[in-house]
C-alpha cells in the first residue's frame, strides 16, 4: 500500500436546533426508520414500501397523478428531472426569477439545451404578473416556471395567477415546492400544476437525499411525445417509471434507507393531517413575527406574502448579522441562515419547518436572539418572548 491509513475518530455531531433554511429537525422515529435492516431494492417488502410512499406523496402533493415518485437525489435532482424531461433542445421556457432558485432554474434550462425566457422580478416580492404575462405572450414557450416558496427571500407565491397565464396558450405550469410541501398547501390538482418537485429536508422533516416529484397527465403526454430522448439517463422519468410502475424493471439501486426515512416522515404527516400541520406552521410563524417585531426588528416580506416555513428578518443597521448567527450557534447550538444573493449580510433566514415548527423552538430562538443582539450592542425594544407567549396564550384561551 502506498497510502498510510489515516487515523480518524468516530463521528460525534452535536444535536443542533436546526432553525435555518434546511435541513430541518428530524423526528427520532424517522432516524430510527433509517436504521432498519436493508432489503433488496426488488424485495417484495421494498416494493410495498415504494407503493405506500407513492400513495402518501399523492396525499401531500394533493394529486391523483400516477407519476408521483421520490427521485434519488436532493431537491436539485428533482428540479433537473422535471425540466430535463419536459424540454426538447432549443425549447423556450418562461422562468420567473424572484430569488436565488428561479436563477438556478434559468441556469438549468440553459445547460439542458433549452432557452430560458427570463422574467426578472424584485427579490422579496411575489412574481410580477404583468411582466410574466408579457413574456408569455411574446414567447413560444409551452412551459411556465415559478417558485412556490422562495427560500432565499421568504416569499410565498400564489399559484393561481400563474396557472391563468399559462392557460392563455394551453401551457404547462412547473412549480418548485421545495420549501412549501408539507406546510403550505401545494394543491397540485386544485392549482393545475403540471410538474412539481420538492425536497425531503424541509417541511417533510426527513434528512436530505430524496426529491419527491409529480407530473400531470398532460405533462406525461408531452414527455411521451418527445422527439429526442431525455438529456439525462439517470433522471429520465420514462425509465424511472419502469421501476416505480408495475414492471419493476431495475433502473438504479434505490437508496433503501432514505426511502424508509421518507416512508416514516410521511406517516408522521398523515397522523397529524395536512390541515392541522399547516395551522401549526402558520401559528408558530405568527408567534415568531410577533416576537421579532416586539424586539424592534423588521420582517423583510409584506405580511400577505410571507412563508410560514422560512422567515426573513432584517438585520438592524450596524449589527453584523454573521456575528449574531455565530453566537446563536456557539452559545445556544441554534442554526439560522444568513441572506443569499442581494440579501447577503442583510438578513437572517429563520426556518420553522416540519418538526422544527414548535412553540418551544420559537420561544427558545427569541430568547437566544435577544441575548445575542444585546451582546452585539443592539438595544432590544421589548421582550420578544413575552410577545410570542402572549400570542400563544390568547389563542389557547
Ligand atoms: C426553493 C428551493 N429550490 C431548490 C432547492 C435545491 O434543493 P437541494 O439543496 O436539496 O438540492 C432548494 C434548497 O434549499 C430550495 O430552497
Amino acid at each position: 500500500m502506498t497510502v498510510d491509513a489515516p487515523v480518524i475518530a468516530h463521528l460525534d455531531p452535536p444535536r443542533r436546533t436546526l432553525l435555518g433554511p434546511g435541513p430541518s429537525p428530524v423526528d427520532d422515529r424517522v432516524l430510527r426508520a433509517m436504521s432498519a435492516p436493508l432489503v433488496g431494492h426488488l424485495d417484495p417488502v421494498f416494493i410495498r414500501t415504494m407503493d405506500e410512499i407513492q400513495e402518501m406523496l399523492r396525499y401531500v402533493f394533493e394529486t391523483n397523478n400516477r407519476l408521483t415518485i421520490p427521485v434519488s437525489g436532493t431537491g436539485s435532482a428533482g428540479m433537473e428531472a422535471t425540466i430535463a424531461n419536459l424540454i426538447e433542445p432549443e425549447e423556450e421556457v418562461v422562468v420567473c426569477i424572484h430569488g436565488y432558485f428561479g436563477e438556478r432554474m434559468s441556469d438549468m434550462v440553459s445547460r439542458l439545451g433549452g432557452r430560458p425566457v427570463r422574467v426578472e422580478c424584485d427579490w422579496g416580492a411575489p412574481i410580477d404578473l404583468d411582466k410574466t404575462r408579457e413574456a408569455w405572450r411574446k414567447s413560444n414557450a409551452r412551459i411556465l416556471f415559478g417558485v412556490h416558496a422562495e427560500t432565499s427571500t421568504g416569499v410565498l407565491q400564489d399559484l393561481r395567477p400563474l396557472r391563468e397565464i399559462a392557460d392563455e396558450r394551453d401551457g404547462l405550469l412547473l412549480v418548485d415546492a421545495v420549501t412549501s410541501l408539507g406546510a403550505h398547501s401545494v394543491g397540485a390538482d386544485r392549482n393545475g400544476v403540471d410538474a412539481c418537485y420538492s425536497g425531503t429536508q424541509k417541511a417533510l422533516s426527513c434528512p436530505p437525499g430524496l426529491s419527491p416529484v409529480t407530473f400531470s397527465e398532460r405533462a406525461v403526454e408531452k414527455i411521451r411525445a418527445r422527439r429526442t430522448p431525455c438529456s439525462s439517463w439517470y433522471l429520465d422519468v420514462g425509465l424511472l417509471l419502469n421501476y416505480w410502475g408495475s414492471d419493476r424493471v431495475y433502473h438504479h439501486t434505490a437508496p433503501i434507507s432514505m426511502n424508509y426515512a421518507l416512508h416514516e416522515a410521511l406517516r408522521v404527516i398523515l397522523e397529524e393531517g395536512l390541515e392541522a400541520r399547516a395551522d401549526r406552521h402558520q401559528r408558530n410563524h405568527r408567534a415568531l413575527v410577533a416576537g421579532v417585531e416586539a424586539m424592534g426588528l423588521a420582517m423583510q416580506v409584506a405580511p400577505e406574502s410571507r412563508l410560514w416555513t422560512l422567515n426573513t428578518v432584517r438585520a438592524p443597521e450596524n449589527i453584523d448579522e454573521a456575528k449574531v448567527r455565530k453566537r446563536l450557534l456557539e452559545e445556544f447550538n441554534i442554526e439560522v441562515g444568513g441572506g443569499l444573493g442581494v440579501f447577503k449580510g442583510k438578513l437572517w433566514r429563520i426556518g420553522l419547518m416540519g418538526a422544527g415548527s414548535t412553540e418551544n423552538n420559537v420561544l427558545l430562538l427569541l430568547a437566544a436572539l435577544e441575548k445575542a443582539l444585546a451582546d452585539e450592542g443592539f438595544k432590544v425594544k421589548d421582550s420578544g418572548v413575552s410577545a410570542a407567549a402572549a400570542l400563544y396564550s390568547n389563542e389557547k384561551s
